[in-house]
């Protein structure tokens, strides 16, 4: 059984890679959908709420985890890791490794909540691999609320012009490659794809999840459940899941309560 988790709806883009790459894997979901946004929370309280949210998933037995959020990734992993045997995964390590096997130019862009751009955590990644990569960061923290809130319909105006103001900081950079470093922000690619023409976007949700099935899909092999579990209303998430699903949502969320953990 293996355990996702993520701030809100942003984890579930990896989950949708998951389940492409392990059919078979029982998956238990949690979105802390009650205390979205993380992204601009302090480490601190990151590493808090982590800590909880893996304590949670943990009840349910899991062998391996995927912390599917840029920010708990980046402030939170080492401690998770100290705490429990089990494999767990985040999303910085993989998406950097695509990202410096991808560039030409030798300059990528990350995209990511301030959280995220604050713990340097991508640039350490990327630069791990190979110094010789220039490494531009912005922090593009609308862009959660954007998808929380629905606006992430193809073609969407107040989207449109929020991801062109942000994504100006990337003029005449030379970047070629550019990791949306929050896995909320695939969603609305086609805003960011069409401010930053000719460059190529990585999904860090995607990344992780493959990362994590090349070494443990082995030994997943379930009936294919889903649980999803939420700490505000099941409705909302429910409603806005399919976005993220590759179409309609089926499933069902269950609200807990994670001060209990
Ligand atoms: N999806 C998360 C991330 O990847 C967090 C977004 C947020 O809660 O601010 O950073």
């Amino acid at each position: 059984m293996i355990g996702v988790f993520d701030s809100g709806l942003g984890g579930l883009t990896g989950l949708y890679e998951l389940k492409r790459l392990l059919p078979d894997a029982d998956i238990v979901y949690f979105g802390d959908t009650g205390r979205v946004p993380y992204g601009s929370k302090s480490a601190d309280t990151i590493i808090r709420y982590s800590l909880q949210d893996m304590a949670f998933l943990s009840t349910f037995g899991i062998d391996a985890a995927l912390v599917a959020c840029g920010t708990a990734s980046s402030t939170a992993l080492e401690e998770l890791k100290k705490r429990y045997t089990i494999p767990i995964f985040g999303v910085i390590e993989p998406a950097a490794k695509e990202a410096a096997e991808k560039t030409r130019t030798g300059k990528v862009g990350v995209i990511c909540t301030q959280t995220t751009k604050n713990s340097g955590s991508f640039e350490r990644a990327v630069r791990r691999l190979d110094d010789k990569i220039d490494v531009l960061t912005v922090a593009c923290p609308l862009f959660v609320h954007l998808v929380e809130n629905g606006f992430s319909k193809a073609g969407d105006t107040v989207t449109r012009e929020v991801a062109r103001r942000y994504l100006s900081a990337f003029d005449g950079a030379g970047v070629d490659v550019l990791i949306l470093g929050c896995t909320h922000y695939p969603i609305i690619s086609w805003a960011i794809a069409e401010a930053m023409p000719g460059v190529e976007l990585i999904s860090s949700g995607r990344a992780a999840a493959k990362a994590l099935a090349d070494a443990v899909g082995g030994t997943q092999s379930g009936a294919g459940t889903v649980r999803f579990y939420v700490t505000d209303s099941p409705e909302s998430f429910e409603s806005s899941a399919g976005a993220f699903m590759g179409g309609d949502f089926a499933g069902h969320a269950e609200q807990i309560d994670i001060s209990k953990y």
